[in-house]
This record gives C-alpha cells, sequence and structure tokens, in this order.
C-alpha cells in the first residue's frame, strides 16, 4: 500500500518536474528575447532571383562557374533558381505571414554594372527599388549584403578580379552606387558574405567560383596557387570593406543614419580533447577562420599565428591601411551552422600535398572523434547538429572582441531533395524545428546568462534555393518549392513553429 503511494507520488512529482523542464525548453519565443532583437530570414541574389538574362544583367563568375560540366552535383544551374525576381511581392506576404521583422537579400553587382564598372544599368536599379518598397510596405525591414558571391565575369576577366588590388576602387564605387541609390530606405548595410569560404572554395581547394587551386599536383584546376591565392584574395576583401565603409561615414551616414557591417561564417571549434596541443590546434583554426578577417576589422591586423606560419605569403598592410581597417564594422553578421573537432596535423602528408592555407594553419578539423559523430548530422555532409556551439561561439567573440553588437545573419539546416518523397512529408521538419529551437535555446542563454550583445537572428533560409556546388540537392528553406510545379511554394511545420514563436509574447 505504501509502497504503492510512493510509487505513485514519485511519478505525479517525476511527471510535475518533466513536464515543467519540458514545458521551459518549449516556450522560448519572441517575448523571452530583449526587447528590439530582430527576427528574419536570409537569401541571396545568386542562389533565389534566376532571370540572369533579364533587364540588362550581365553574367557573373557563377554564371560561368555553373555552366561548366560536373561543378554542380546535379549538372544544374541557377538560371532560374527560385525565380524571386519575378515572385518577390508573393514571397514578400510568406515573410509578412509568418511574423518577420527583416529580411536579408543580396544585390546582384551585374545588374547594377553589367560590366562590373561604367555605366549603371538602370534597369537593375528599378528592381531593387521595387523589392525595397515593397518590403518596406509591408513593414518588413530590408539588410543588404553588397556582395554574395556573384563576381561580374567582366572583371575576372579583365584582370582577375579579387586577385588584383584594381577591384577595390570597383567594388567602391558598386557599394557606393547602393547607398546613393537605396541608402535613403537601406539601414542595415552587409559589405561582404562569408569572405573566409569564397577565399578557401574559390581560390583554395576550387570547388566554387572562380574554381581556383593547385592542390593534389593541380589535378582539379587549370589554374592557381592555393598557397597565395587565398591571402591575396582575403586582402583585397578586407580593403575594399574597410574603403567602402570610410566612404559610407564620411558621405553618407550623418544623412541616412545606417550601419555596415560584414558577415563571417564561423564554425565553432572544440578541442578534441582538453590536451595543451589540441587546445592550442583549436585556436589556430580559429586564427585562420573568423581570425583572418576579423582580427585585422577590430584589432587592425592578422593574428599573429598567422602571421608566423605564413610568413612572406601573408600580405601586410600599411599603418594607414590598419588604421582604416581598425573599428570599421558597425555590427558583427556572424553565419553559424555547425561545430568540428579540432586537433594538430600529425603527419606532413597533408602538408605538402595541399601546401594551401588549411595546411598553413596545422589544425585538423573534423566533425568525429573516434568514429563518433560530434553530433545528428543534416543532408549537406558538412553540416552537423551542434546546438551548444552557438552558445560557445558567443562567449569567444565577446571575451575576444569586446562584446561587439552581433547579427546572426545566417543559422538553419537542409534536408534532401528527395523526389520520393510526397510533399505533404517532405513539409513535416521536426528536425528544422528542433535545430532552431535548440539554437535559439543556445543564443537566449548567451544573451541572459552569459551578457551577449547579440541583436538579432536571420534564419537561412527562407525558400529551398540553388545551393551552390550542391545545386537543387538540398533543401534549406521554411518553405518547400516545387521544383516540378511552377516553383510553387509549400509552408513547411518550421513555419508554423515560427509563426507561433514570433505572435506569442
Ligand atoms: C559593356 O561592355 C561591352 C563590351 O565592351 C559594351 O559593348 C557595353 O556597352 C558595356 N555595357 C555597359 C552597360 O557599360
Ligand atoms: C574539457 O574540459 C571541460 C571543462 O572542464 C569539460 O567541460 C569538457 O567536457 C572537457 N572535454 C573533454 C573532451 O574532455
Ligand atoms: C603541420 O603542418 C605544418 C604546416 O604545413 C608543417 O610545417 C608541420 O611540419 C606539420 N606538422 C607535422 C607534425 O608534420
Ligand atoms: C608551396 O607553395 C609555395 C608558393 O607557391 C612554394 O613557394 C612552396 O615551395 C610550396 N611548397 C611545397 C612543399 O610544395
Amino acid at each position: 500500500m505504501m509502497w504503492g503511494k510512493g510509487i505513485a507520488l514519485f511519478i505525479i512529482l517525476a511527471m510535475v518536474v518533466f513536464g515543467f523542464q519540458n514545458c521551459l525548453s518549449q516556450t522560448i519565443n519572441r517575448g523571452s528575447f530583449p526587447k528590439g532583437f530582430v527576427f528574419g530570414t536570409a537569401s541571396s541574389a545568386f542562389q533565389y532571383e534566376g532571370a540572369v538574362k533579364e533587364d540588362g544583367r550581365g553574367p557573373s563568375v557563377w554564371d560561368t562557374f555553373s555552366h561548366q560540366f560536373g561543378k554542380i552535383a546535379d549538372f544544374s544551374n541557377a538560371d532560374v533558381a527560385v525565380d524571386q525576381f519575378h515572385l518577390y511581392e508573393s514571397d514578400i506576404q510568406l515573410m509578412k505571414d509568418m511574423g518577420m521583422d527583416a529580411y536579408r537579400f543580396s544585390i546582384s553587382w551585374s545588374r547594377i554594372f553589367p560590366n562590373g564598372s561604367g555605366e549603371i544599368n538602370q534597369a537593375g536599379v528599378d528592381h531593387y527599388n521595387k523589392l525595397i518598397n515593397a518590403l518596406l510596405a509591408k513593414g518588413i525591414e530590408p539588410y543588404v549584403t553588397i556582395y554574395h558571391w556573384d563576381l561580374p565575369q567582366a572583371l575576372e576577366d579583365k584582370y582577375k578580379g579579387w586577385l588584383d588590388p584594381r577591384i577595390i576602387k570597383d567594388f567602391a564605387t558598386f557599394a557606393e552606387t547602393c547607398f546613393q541609390k537605396f541608402g535613403d530606405r537601406v539601414k542595415h548595410w552587409i559589405t561582404f558574405n562569408e569572405p573566409h569560404t569564397f577565399s578557401i572554395q574559390g581560390y583554395d581547394v576550387g570547388l566554387q567560383a572562380p574554381g581556383r587551386c593547385s592542390i593534389i599536383l593541380r589535378l582539379f584546376c587549370r589554374a592557381g596557387n592555393s598557397a597565395t591565392e587565398p591571402y591575396i584574395v582575403a586582402h583585397h576583401v578586407l580593403l575594399s570593406h574597410a574603403t567602402t565603409v570610410d566612404i559610407y561615414r564620411r558621405k553618407y551616414k550623418s544623412k541616412q543614419q545606417g550601419s555596415v557591417g560584414l558577415s563571417f561564417d564561423v564554425m565553432w571549434f572544440e578541442p578534441k580533447t582538453n590536451s595543451t596541443e589540441d587546445i592550442e590546434a583549436a585556436q589556430r583554426a580559429q586564427d585562420f577562420q573568423l581570425g583572418w578577417f576579423l582580427d585585422p576589422l577590430m584589432l587592425g591586423d592578422y593574428p599573429s599565428s598567422m602571421r608566423t606560419r605564413v610568413g612572406k605569403r601573408l600580405p601586410t598592410f600599411t599603418r594607414s591601411q590598419a588604421s582604416l581597417l581598425k573599428g570599421s564594422l558597425d555590427f558583427v553578421g556572424i553565419n553559424h551552422y555547425t561545430t568540428y573537432y579540432a586537433s594538430p596535423n600529425r603527419t606532413s602528408l597533408i602538408g605538402n600535398l595541399l601546401n594551401d592555407s588549411l595546411a598553413d594553419s596545422g589544425a585538423v578539423t573534423l566533425p568525429f572523434k573516434n568514429l563518433q559523430p560530434i553530433g545528428d548530422r543534416a543532408n549537406s555532409i558538412w553540416l552537423y547538429i551542434v546546438p551548444e556551439g552557438m552558445r560557445k561561439l558567443m562567449n569567444y567573440i565577446k571575451h575576444k572582441y569586446g562584446n561587439p553588437p552581433v547579427m546572426i545573419t545566417e543559422n538553419g539546416m537542409d534536408d534532401p531533395n528527395n523526389k520520393l518523397i510526397p510533399i505533404k512529408d517532405a513539409l513535416k521538419d521536426e528536425k528544422r524545428i528542433k535545430y532552431h529551437n535548440d539554437y535559439l535555446t543556445n543564443l537566449l542563454a548567451s544573451i541572459k546568462e552569459d551578457g551577449c550583445n547579440v541583436k538579432g537572428y536571420f534564419a537561412w533560409s527562407l525558400l529551398d534555393n540553388w545551393e551552390w556546388g550542391a545545386g537543387y540537392t538540398s533543401r534549406f528553406g521554411l518553405y518547400f518549392v516545387d521544383y516540378d510545379d511552377n516553383l510553387k511554394r509549400y509552408a513547411k511545420d518550421s513555419v508554423q513553429w515560427f509563426k507561433k514563436f514570433l505572435t506569442s509574447a
């Protein structure tokens, strides 16, 4: 009798405690975040717009690359993508339906300057004016990325694009044109999206446009030098950013009252063990990823580990360049998806075979330890789900860089594009809901418990879209896109989840 009562009491208690915790973990919503915290979705021109030959747009390096045989997993291209060029008004309604505050999109450089420089194409300006006005009409704040990887092909042909210092002036002219044409309404600018990714993928391993590399005995790329070019490209990107921000601050900021940031791709690196050498390897891996770009912008130079290890191949900044760079960010944009283990390189084989910036870091980063994955995997082979990485990364930025304002400008996960799965089943995306819930829970803890200065969160992505080298094989959207039926959009369950999250307080 007593025994039975004890058990019953225990079960009730357990239910209360467990139920309470369960309820806590599920009740984060907009109201849990500081007042004014911004929620939005993110996209980019090349992955969304399509209409690549309309209204006078010139080709970009990604048009060229995606039309080369064998570069894209499903042999697709982004000529149509998800046709947001035409469908932007109904897409904005989808954002509105969810209760989103903001939309991050990018401007296609070759729509504004079909040749990269020279004459402005007014039809391109008109398009973005319409998009911006349509967003504002629905109360959605535009966050505009000026460069999201789609360099005008004309500049690649003229002087090899980012490898030549002439790019700095041409980029600054393009950016200033954006401030002139759109800055009366756009108050949040992101000069570059993921410079680390395009330096590495475009010029070190050659898997993205313009597809240059020298790794593995030059087996994969016709031209390139993986030991030098990533550093040259990154250097020109940093100087382009600083030059642009200087122009904004001198000529536009007092009138337009906007802010300018940059979006960095940042994994969290967890030392494989707590040994000193693993901890140091994790730090080096972070230096060669975030530090490579954020140190010059916050502290005025590349990390000392890079100076030591890359030596003469790492370009230097003059004094005046260093002072232009330092402090040239109003906010730090972070694109965060995943966490890997880091350990030191234990053989020079990789170094000799690659002879690239990855080898220079002297760190090996992997999503496995003793054959155990670090977390559940999404569809992309690189995307392992480790929500605690978000909180650790926010704390790292707080401590290392003096708690600057941070915007999470991308966070999300993908499902496979499997034609055998009926649409109604593909819309059941519990895994995505859990991903956003768990990453947001960790982000909230970093704000509330650790005092990190985070101001907003953009889910990648509003819609399924063209995922670069993975083509249409990957579905990152909150909305499903039916590629077999006029690109119709369908709300996945995560849309309902965000809607509830954003409308409850
Ligand atoms: C782009 O360059 C081509 C070839 O040099 C030229 O014919 C065309 O007028 C230029 N277009 C613009 C918009 O500057
Ligand atoms: C390393 O130490 C930290 C703090 O003591 C601990 O949380 C973590 O689990 C340890 N990691 C490993 C791999 O042992
Ligand atoms: C690790 O890589 C660096 C840079 O390539 C190289 O100098 C070093 O010898 C490597 N370490 C070992 C143990 O091979
Ligand atoms: C690596 O590349 C650099 C730059 O091209 C070159 O100077 C060096 O000799 C190369 N090292 C190896 C081990 O191939």
